[in-house]
């Protein structure tokens, strides 16, 4: 069967609200496609993955979206990507979900510079070049940016190290951005993930052979459905919020780290991956 894949099509959204996701083509992106186009919302699906925005897009139903391959990391891609939106929306987007990430499991030690440098490239400048290339449509809509960040942002998470560090820049940019963007009728939202299963549990390091999926099953650790993620970013889109948490464990990560910093440090040093 041939898929028609629509790029730009003259104001397809129809009046319908609308939402640009990054990372669209699996994991919570894809949940969160799947459960906003249920609901009625448009859906601009982005992703470097073309073969699987194709089926994110059958999946949606071809005529609940759009999609635009796009790597977040290029300015130019995201002004294309949004330019093509925009035509399908009549220049708004209600949301834009910055949700595209990777992560790289492993001491600092073991992981390459590639590694190190692809984290901070996807999950910190992709998420500010989205929130640049997006005010505009966002300011059109009167809308909501909300940005993928992770309980990895809520304390420092050992073999983890990159990526929590890129996931406290995302937090940081969404507490800043949520007061600049006011003045423009936009607000801002945080969402912070427990464990949550999708394919980037299967990251490793270049230098390694352990993956984050064998530690949480050796360690016990609870992991949420991917739609127990795409909800919460339902209710973010549709709350005032700054920080919205995904499972029981975040939350608790949330209330130990405000209150207890000390005691989840002394954890973390015998079990070296988060636990609240
Ligand atoms: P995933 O690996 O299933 O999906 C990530 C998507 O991002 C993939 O489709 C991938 O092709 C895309 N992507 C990667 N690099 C890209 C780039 N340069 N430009 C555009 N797209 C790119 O992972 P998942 O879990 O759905 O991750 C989504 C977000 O949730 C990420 O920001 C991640 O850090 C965050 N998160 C995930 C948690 C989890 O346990 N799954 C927990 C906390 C946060």
């Amino acid at each position: 069967m041939i898929t028609m894949i629509r790029e730009g099509n003259a104001m397809a959204a129809n009046g319908r609200k609308s939402i640009f996701i990054t990372g669209a083509a699996s994991g919570i992106g894809l949940a969160c496609a799947k459960r906003f186009a249920a609901a009625g919302w448009f859906i601009g699906l982005s992703d470097i993955d073309r073969t699987g925005l194709t089926a994110a897009l059958q999946a949606i139903g071809p005529d609940n979206g759009s999609v635009h391959v796009l790597d977040v990391r290029d300015r130019e891609g995201w002004a294309n990507a949004l330019g093509d939106f925009g035509r399908e929306t009549g220049g708004k987007a209600d949301v834009i979900l910055n949700n595209a990430g990777v992560a790289r499991f492993g001491v600092l030690e073991d992981l390459s510079d590639a590694d190190c440098d692809i984290q901070v490239d996807v999950n910190i400048k992709g998420v500010i070049n989205g929130a640049r290339a997006g005010l505009p449509l966002l300011k059109a809509a009167g809308g909501r940016l909300i940005n993928v960040a992770s309980c990895a942002g809520l304390y420092g998470s050992p073999k983890l190290a990159v990526y929590s560090a890129t996931k406290f820049a995302v937090r940081g940019l969404s507490e800043a951005l949520d007061v600049e963007y006011a003045q423009h009728g936009v607000s801002v939202a945080c969402v912070m993930p427990w464990f949550v299963a999708t394919p980037i549990l299967n990251a490793g390091a270049s230098g390694s052979n352990e993956q984050m999926a064998d530690a949480l099953r050796a360690g016990g650790l609870e992991v949420y459905p991917v739609e127990d993620a795409a909800q919460v970013v339902w209710d973010a889109a549709h709350g005032k919020a700054l920080h919205y948490f995904v499972g029981k464990r975040a939350k608790q990560m949330r209330f130990a780290t405000s209150h207890m910093a000390g005691s989840v440090r002394k954890r973390l040093r015998s079990q070296p991956l988060l636990s609240s």
